[in-house]
């Protein structure tokens, strides 16, 4: 009978739940969604307890299809940053304030006062950022005294779950990064940063590595959902580290990175050293595999030709869209898109930066206007890249997302990268990495990478990058 591993990813908008067997084929999915809260302009919060309702169907509903295998570890995944507030009684204060939240600029403007740029970013990979997790805790004490001095424990999101499941705190390396209070070098939780914020580092669990054991299922939950009592949970991965894992990035192969076209676009680029961009225009996390990766943030790729679909062209498929823009030159007839509909990540770490379309002429046909979308992402993309490329020796990368469906759009994305992309075969996100953690933390596999797919199907090489550079040098003057 085979072994199994359970791979859980914690998302934004639901729950995934996978089981993949020893040889990486993938067995059971499961799917459940949990609402959304956005309480007011820029806020996004989610509810604990549904994450851990949700979570619990989830596995109950997996068990009931894998009865009679055997189920050898769960690992963890989920949505990076979100923070936790729990009370001495481990009972959650609040709703979990997310990674896409805005509103905790005053609190970064205090944390900047309080740590040096240039140490923070040395320090940490990163600089202070409002959707990281340790501003929200200086939110709560600036906004919500009363809820911040009841404050104990701070957790990631799915280090909460891990602790629903267990009854152990405990965070991994690849999400503790994404904090703003983690010491890259030692791997541990920054004492000097948090001394400086006036926060005690006894808010934070002990961190052990992403494929160890946080704890064992505890006996009422494995009765609740059928799963084997004691089951080890491992600690597992941020979901870009651990869908990285599951593609079989490695931290000592830094040549082959990914590009994702989904509702964002991000550029992982693995490292075996943590060096960050001096400037931190980039964010620079710790890998599950003990290394490091730079992550580059397209806060709207995808996410931008949905809306501009939404909007403008609602009564066209996509399919259509893309067709027209073909017939559109490169450059499209001079219209430039900047896409930063929601601020942006990489390279201007804004969140007030706003879109726009210019160049406009009464010559313009709507395949240059629907061109300039798919072109402002790529363009954005590869401003990430310069700053990445300096400090990797990246030379390819595995392309994932829906956007990377469309031949035409990878291609492009190719050419202005100046960067061959290939489409890998399997691909099955964060949970799939997740449930290779758990192999790994149970010693069946050395190296996630023995069962990460390496069959590819298409592969698209740069062609018309000198072209492109016009292009993206008035994309690069046009204004804001
Ligand atoms: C990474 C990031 C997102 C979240 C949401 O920095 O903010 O990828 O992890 O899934």
């Amino acid at each position: 009978m085979a072994q199994l591993s359970l791979g859980l990813d914690l998302g934004t908008s639901g729950v995934r739940v996978l089981a993949v067997d020893e040889s990486g084929k993938l067995v059971a999915e499961v799917n459940k969604h949990y609402p959304l809260l956005t309480p007011r302009p820029g806020w996004t919060e989610q509810n604990p307890k549904d994450w851990a309702e949700q979570s619990l169907a989830a596995l109950t509903e997996m068990a009931q299809k894998l009865a009679g295998h055997e189920i050898i570890g769960l690992g963890l995944s989920g949505q990076m940053h979100g923070m936790v507030p729990l009370d001495a009684n481990a009972e959650v204060i609040r709703p979990a304030i997310l990674w896409n939240d805005q509103r905790t600029g005053k609190a970064v403007e205090e944390m900047a006062e309080r740590v040096d740029r240039a140490v923070m970013i040395a320090r940490t990979g990163n600089p202070a950022i409002t959707g990281f997790h340790v501003c929200k805790l200086i939110w709560m004490r600036q906004e919500e005294p009363e809820n911040f001095a009841k404050v104990k424990h701070s957790l990631l999101p799915k280090d909460y779950l891990g602790f629903v499941l267990t009854g152990e705190m405990r965070a991994e390396p690849t999400d503790a990064s994404g904090t703003n209070c983690f010491h890259l070098a030692s791997k541990q939780w920054d004492s000097e940063i948090l001394s400086a914020l006036e926060l005690s580092t006894s808010l934070f669990p002990e961190v052990i590595a992403s494929h160890e054991v946080t704890g064992r299922l505890k006996p009422d939950l494995a009765r609740a959902t059928g799963l084997p009592e004691g089951l080890p949970i491992i600690a597992g991965a941020g979901d870009n580290a651990a869908a990285a894992t599951g593609l079989g990035l490695s931290s000592k192969h830094t040549e082959l990175g990914s590009v994702s076209l989904g509702t964002s676009g991000v550029i992982f680029a693995p490292l075996t050293e943590a060096t960050p961009d001096p400037d931190g225009r980039v964010h620079l996390f710790c890998h599950a595999d003990g290394g490091y990766n730079l992550l580059g943030v397209t806060l709207s790729a995808a996410g931008s030709l949905q809306w501009y679909h939404d909007t403008f062209a609602a009564s066209s498929s996509f399919d259509e869209l893309l067709k027209n823009a073909e017939t559109s030159p490169v450059g499209a007839n001079g219209v430039t898109f900047k896409p930063y509909l929601a601020g942006e990540r990489t390279p201007h770490m804004n969140p007030n930066l706003r879109g726009s379309f210019s160049g406009l002429s009464l010559a313009n046909t709507q395949a240059d206007v629907t061109r300039s979308v798919l072109e402002g992402v790529a363009f954005s993309l590869r401003d990430a890249l310069n700053v990445i490329s300096p400090l990797t020796t990246l030379t390819s990368a595995l392309a994932t997302g829906g956007g990377s469906q469309s031949p035409f759009w990878l291609q492009m994305v190719s050419d202005v990268l100046d960067l061959p992309l290939t489409v890998p075969s399997f691909n099955q996100g964060a949970a799939y990495g997740a449930a290779l953690l758990a192999f790994k933390g149970a010693g069946l596999i050395k190296d996630t990478l023995d069962l990460a797919s390496s069959s590819h199907t298409s592969s698209v090489s740069p062609k018309n990058h000198q072209a492109y550079q016009t292009a993206w040098q008035s994309y690069q003057s046009s204004s804001f």
